[in-house]
């Protein structure tokens, strides 16, 4: 047999006999060092001496005399770890340390052959061995129980040999191969191949990330003590000695690994443990994904150890060795298992449902695209139409960025429902932490709210102080509209001439970009938004005769409707004069004035916060959405108080999601970082920055027309030769873009604008990163 070419610590304790102190010395030991005196009793031990002594006053302790290969340092930090559990958890059944006289936790002997050993005593733990039948499951709640709270009593703990080179310590399976050459069965060979090129390929390169501190690294029944007359109940943990810094799911997949072995379900047993252990100490995605290849790589670990324990102890073998049948048939069992669905049931048992990113970790086990799509349109219908031209399967976000199926990155230069950054984790926790506590209508009292309405409201004009919470914008723009009704008494609608204000019956009849203005009904009437270069119809835009139109069959104007960042219309900002006539003129005729900020409020146009502040005109009711929850479905209506009066007085307003606890905390979430993060002044910055630049490319590429918005929502007109719109080069620029890496959208109502509306995150180099793919774009185009 070849010898371990890894020489590793517990190689020499293994090799070296256990210590053989005659009893009486140990008494003279025990009583000088200690002043312990009482009958003493060996107890099993494979390479340390161990003994009970039972004091007349009926105390009992273990003494524990080390194996001479031992290092003391590793011994004192298994002491002093469990001082800091038991300061930390004293509840927890574990040892206490007792001192020597000399006040030390530690205390060296040395025997008749000269040999040195580190000696320490515990108090003795009583209780039951569990004797665990297959079928008994009365453990595996209370262990998995037991071994978080270990886990969170040890997070604090460190030592500086914490981190000794242990083959019991998962991290270090690949070594395990040394010992290959014991295992003379072919198929088991050929079993711990297998699971160690996938302890290589899908555990390895992620050991680096994942958390990781102290733990007991052997939480096994073995070493538990049960009530004698509950078997159920733990009253004693009674082994520390592979005490180890490693990743903290090394520890729950070594628990688990022996727990499945003789199981007839072993999935669910793991799935059990799992989710006790995840009640306590809530697991992360990372480490959920390599769960499956860490018990696999625990049980090889028994047997690969168990072999090279039966050559060092031969006169053993059979003892050692007496086990490693039942854990090689549950190896090839556990082979017999498709690894992504015990890893989707993981993720089940623990509230995750992001089943795409654990498909993805197996290559070739994603749906390939075109059998997506079919069950797409089977079974969400032909409205549920995807972006670009090759449809995209983004199954993560992060910040400015994208990450499809295959691990592929974008720069996301379009979605501005992620305001603050995908995945913003100041916004995650927020959610995350006011999920676990309470989730709520708003019909008990709750602070939060009060708190989002007072951040919204502080940032309004003041007369505008009432906060009304929906979910979606088009909610918002609805009640809006129905305020606008009661308040104004009349029953007409104004709107620009390629509007998007919503999807509800109501809302999507104000929206031309939906419905064309020649099919919309006549209680609705249209006006010009401001162009591109900024200037607007004067006087009136067309409002004076589209009041008139309204007139004409019978409707007075109840409300003016604005998306005050004009983005479905071209995106556009209102060139000073435009609001505060249109303002003026409608309500001269009765209606209200109600700004949509639901595209362009929060900063992104840079110069304000609200789109309506371009004009420094006032409205009287503002509509929010999309961003205000970074991703999470939150809107309101702001208005003033005597406009909510009149609907509370007429029919009052109920929303069973709008305004929860949690959709508030995303909402203050995001208004945080929008000012932490000083967003609204980098939209400022990066929008000229990358305006400047694209002036640059309009001077070279003349499809490139006119560009216009601000802050980080601007429109790129695209023309033919002859100026015309040019919305099939439109789409081909941003179809091309896709394909370079950079996600952009078109506009307009020719749809012949390329829109760029980035969460507000996004820097100068992201910037570059558009310009180059866009450049790029223009050149695999034209060139
Ligand atoms: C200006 C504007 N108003 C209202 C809405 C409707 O919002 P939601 O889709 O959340 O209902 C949108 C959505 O795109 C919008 O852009």
């Amino acid at each position: 047999m070849p010898s371990a070419n890894h020489e590793l610590y517990q190689d020499a304790i293994l090799k070296t006999p256990s210590p053989s102190f005659a009893i009486e010395q140990v008494r003279d030991i025990a009583s000088k060092l200690y002043g312990l005196t009482g009958n003493l009793f060996p107890l099993p031990s494979e390479r340390d001496q161990n003994l009970r002594i039972c004091t007349e006053a009926g105390d009992q302790f273990v003494i524990k005399i080390a194996n001479s290969a031992e290092n003391p340092a590793i011994i004192d930090m298994q002491l002093k770890a469990l001082e800091h559990i038991a300061l930390v958890d004293p509840e927890l059944p574990v040892p206490k340390v007792l001192f020597s006289r000399n006040g030390s936790a530690i205390e060296q002997i040395e025997a008749e052959n000269g040999t040195n050993h580190s000696m320490r005593i515990l108090t003795y733990l009583s209780g039951a061995s569990p004797q665990m039948t297959p079928t008994d499951r009365a453990l595996h709640r209370p262990m998995a129980t037991c071994l978080a709270r270990l886990a969170l009593a040890l997070r604090g703990f460190f030592h500086p040999k914490a981190n000794y080179e242990l083959l019991w310590d998962l991290k270090h399976a690949s070594k395990l191969r040394q010992y290959l050459p014991y295992v003379t069965d072919a198929n088991h060979h050929e079993l711990v191949n297998y699971f160690l090129d996938r302890f290589d390929r899908n555990v390895l390169p992620l050991i680096p990330r994942l958390r990781a501190q102290v733990v007991h690294n052997d939480f096994v029944p073995d070493n538990i003590l049960v009530a004698e007359n509950d078997p159920g109940r733990i009253v004693g943990i009674i082994d520390f000695g592979d005490l180890i810094h490693t990743s903290l799911i090394n520890d729950l997949a070594t628990t688990i690994a022996p727990m499945l072995i003789e199981q007839a379900d072993p999935v669910r047993v793991a799935v059990e443990i799992l989710a006790g252990y995840h009640e306590l100490v809530p697991l992360e995605e990372t480490e959920l994904r390599i769960l499956y290849d860490l018990i696999a790589a625990r049980l090889v670990t028994l047997n690969m150890i168990a072999y090279w324990r039966a050559t060092i102890h031969p006169y053993n073998r059979e003892y050692i060795t007496g086990g490693v049948d039942e854990t090689w048939s549950l190896l090839e069992a556990w082979r017999a298992q498709n690894p992504t669905d015990v890893t989707k049931e993981f993720f089940r048992v623990c509230g995750l449902w992001e089943l795409h990113a654990v498909n993805s970790m197996e290559k070739g086990a994603n749906e390939p695209l075109e059998g997506h799509l079919s069950r797409r349109a089977r079974l969400l219908g032909p409205c549920a139409y995807l972006f670009y031209d090759r449809p995209l399967h983004i199954v993560r976000g992060e910040g400015v960025w994208l990450y499809d199926n295959d691990g592929a990155r974008y720069l996301d230069a379009y979605n501005n429902v992620s305001h603050v950054g995908h995945c913003h984790p100041h916004v995650v926790n927020a959610i995350a932490r006011q999920a676990r506590r309470l989730n709520i209508s708003t019909r008990y009292v709750h602070g939060y709210i009060l708190e989002l309405a007072e951040q919204i409201t502080k940032r309004m004009p003041e007369s505008l102080s009432v906060c009304m919470f929906v979910c979606t914008g088009s909610e918002a723009n609805d009640l809006a509209w129905r305020m606008s009704k009661l308040v104004s008494g009349n029953s007409g609608a104004l709107i620009t001439k390629f509007s998007y204000h919503g999807s509800t019956t109501a809302t999507v009849q104000l929206s031309t970009e939906t419905i064309p203005e020649v099919k919309l009904p006549s209680h609705v009437q249209t006006l010009f938004a401001p162009t591109s270069d900024s200037t607007f119809r004067k006087p009136d835009s067309g409002l004076g005769s589209a009041i008139m139109a309204l007139g004409e069959h019978g409707h007075q104007p109840a409300m003016l409707m604005l998306d005050t960042a004009f983005a479905s219309d071209g995106i556009y900002t209102s060139p000073e004069g435009y609001l505060n006539t249109l303002f003026a003129k409608t309500h001269a005729a009765g209606g209200l004035c109600v700004a949509d900020e639901v595209q362009g409020g929060f900063g992104r146009l840079g110069q304000h916060f609200w789109g309506f502040q371009f004009d420094d005109a006032i409205p009287d009711i503002v509509t929010l959405g999309k961003p205000m929850g970074n991703g999470h479905p939150l809107a309101a209506v702001v208005t003033r108080p005597e406009i909510a009066e009149t609907l509370a007085n007429e029919t009052g307003y109920f929303n069973t999601f709008g305004g929860n606890p949690v959709s508030c905390a995303a909402g203050l979430a995001v208004l945080e970082v929008i000012e932490k993060e000083s967003l609204q002044q980098n939209a400022l910055k990066v929008g000229q920055y990358l305006r400047e630049h694209l002036a640059v490319l309009q001077r070279d590429y003349p499809v490139i027309g006119a560009l216009h918005g601000s802050g980080l929502l601007q429109g790129i007109d695209i023309i033919k030769p002859d100026g015309a719109p040019d919305p099939e080069m439109a789409d081909r620029i941003m179809n091309r873009m896709r394909e370079n890496g950079v996600h952009i959208g078109t506009t307009g109502p020719n749809g012949a604008i390329l829109k760029i509306r980035p969460p507000l995150v996004f820097q100068k180099e992201h910037a570059e990163i558009l310009l180059v793919a866009m450049t790029k774009a223009l050149d695999d185009i034209l060139i």
